[in-house]
């Protein structure tokens, strides 16, 4: 199993216009590292599962889970994806812990401290980070899980956090790159090693 882990650190956990992704706290780079892990040319990516951590206003954090394998008529364009996301949020308002969105995407309180935590038990865990071991010379197995961040980036002590779970380092090449960008070198880097 692929997994991707996003911290988006300004994008809301209150309803949203889709119609205006910026202004909820760039919406649109969590909508498209989404449309990027999971789509190829006509079809979902059934090996892969994005969870996206939201952790702006009013009531962080909110992770909404993408899974490959069951989700159904994914959009793939940005807003469309982002009305999925909207929906996740909606459904959150006076859930417990968690609920199912839709076939295919949940919703959960779970902050990015426990997701990552979570993966550490099943699956070797990566950051994504330009200063890390070059990816083309990392052995994966089956299961890995890619943790990043969004455009703000990964806060120090959250660093020191994923260096203490052991997460290796992994960098995808010298120039800093938009984190919907990192997902697709990924899954390409995972494809051609099959
Ligand atoms: C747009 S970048 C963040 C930029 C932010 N201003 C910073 O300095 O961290 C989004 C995320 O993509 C990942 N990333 C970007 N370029 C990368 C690279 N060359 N190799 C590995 N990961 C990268 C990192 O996880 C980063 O947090």
């Amino acid at each position: 199993m692929r997994t991707f882990i996003l911290r988006a650190r300004k994008s809301v956990t209150k309803p949203f216009d889709i119609d205006d992704l910026s202004s909820a706290g760039n919406m649109q780079v969590v909508a498209s590292c989404i449309g990027n892990a999971l789509w190829v040319s006509n079809n979902v990516r059934s090996d892969t599962v994005v969870h996206v951590v939201l952790e702006g206003p009013p009531t962080p954090p909110l992770t909404v889970t993408f899974y490959g394998a069951a989700i159904k008529d994914l959009p793939f364009d940005e807003r469309g994806i982002a009305f999925f996301v909207n929906k996740a949020i909606k459904k959150s308002i006076k859930m417990g812990d968690s609920k199912e969105v839709s076939p295919g995407v949940m919703v959960s309180r779970k902050s990015f401290e426990e997701v990552v935590k979570a993966h550490t038990e099943t699956s070797a865990v990566f950051y994504l980070h330009p200063k890390g071991k070059d990816v083309r010379s990392v052995e994966f197995t089956e299961d890995v899980t890619f943790v990043f961040g969004d455009y703000i980036g990964m806060p120090e002590k959250s660093e020191s956090f994923l260096d203490k779970l052991g997460a290796e380092r992994v960098t995808l090449g010298p120039v800093v790159l938009f984190a919907s960008q990192c997902v697709t070198i990924v899954q390409n880097e995972l494809d051609r090693r099959k």
